[in-house]
């Protein structure tokens, strides 16, 4: 069997940092037999956003829980932003994960009680960083909250939400954003704003984004696409094209 690396683009700086997200052998087994991951290396350099496609039960979040720190490999290792997070115990990936790692998720998990600011500063305060006051601000602007921050989540649209829950995951400045089907509960002008917005992000501030979608359009805002099948990266496509997303997936789905 073979394991494929896949290079995503070269860094945009010269100097040789530490890749965003680095993924070698990553193995995930369940009951000691069933193979859920099997020996995926993946490499993610920064200022890259990484869609993640594949057939249901493919493995698609088992590979983000375990890229995340969320889950631990059964074998192989993750780094983030050049810091290993697999091996570690709960408690030592928890506090890295809360430093290094921001989440997007598709049901935006603000939490309804708190204010918007409330939401966006709720992490650096857990993880007991201090705010930097002129990012969050520069933060708010651009995802273009700056008016809605004594709001509470419920008086907030969809995308609203959902751009908090962006602004939320960069609060503190992580090395990967993971986004699990991020514009899965939104209306197509509205995801395709969040898309927008994530691709800009990407662009103008370096941030790394790898989201999982099952959707081919969605997928062709990323730079990159790899689809996952049976646990193992089967394809990856550079500068990725909907219809052609959307053909391997049905061949993969026929299989
Ligand atoms: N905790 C678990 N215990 C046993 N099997 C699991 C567990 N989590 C996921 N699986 C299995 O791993 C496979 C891949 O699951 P998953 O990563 O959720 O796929 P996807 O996100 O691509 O739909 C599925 O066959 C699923 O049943
Ligand atoms: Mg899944």
């Amino acid at each position: 069997m073979t394991t494929l690396t896949a290079p995503l683009g070269a860094p945009r700086s010269a100097s040789a940092r530490p890749p965003a997200l680095l993924m070698r052998e990553v193995t995930k087994t369940y009951d000691g037999a069933h193979t859920v991951l099997d020996r995926v290396s993946l490499e993610v350099q920064r200022g890259t956003f990484l869609a993640v496609m594949g057939p249901s039960g493919s493995g698609k979040s088992t590979l983000l829980h375990c890229a995340a720190g969320l889950d631990d490999p059964t074998s192989g290792e993750v780094h983030v932003g050049g810091h290993r997070i697999s091996g570690l115990g709960e408690t030592k990936r928890t506090l890295l994960r809360r430093n290094r790692i921001g989440f997007v998720f598709q049901s935006y998990n603000l939490l309804p009680s708190l204010t918007v600011e409330e939401n966006l500063t709720l992490p650096l305060r857990q993880s007991g960083a201090a705010a930097d006051r002129t990012w969050l601000r520069h933060l708010v602007e651009r995802v273009g909250l700056a008016d809605l921050l004594d709001r509470r989540p419920a008086e907030l649209s969809g995308g609203q939400q959902q751009r908090a829950a962006i602004a939320r995951s960069l609060a503190a400045r992580p090395d990967v954003v993971f986004a699990d089907e991020p514009t899965g509960a939104l209306d197509l002008d509205t995801a395709a704003g969040v898309l927008d917005l994530l691709r800009e992000l990407v662009d103008e501030w370096e941030q790394t984004v790898v989201m999982v979608t099952h959707d081919p359009a969605a997928a062709a805002r990323a730079h990159a696409a790899c689809v996952v099948a049976d646990g193992r990266i089967d394809s990856y496509l550079p500068n990725p094209d909907a219809a052609e997303l959307a053909r391997r997936l049905t061949a993969l789905g026929r299989r």
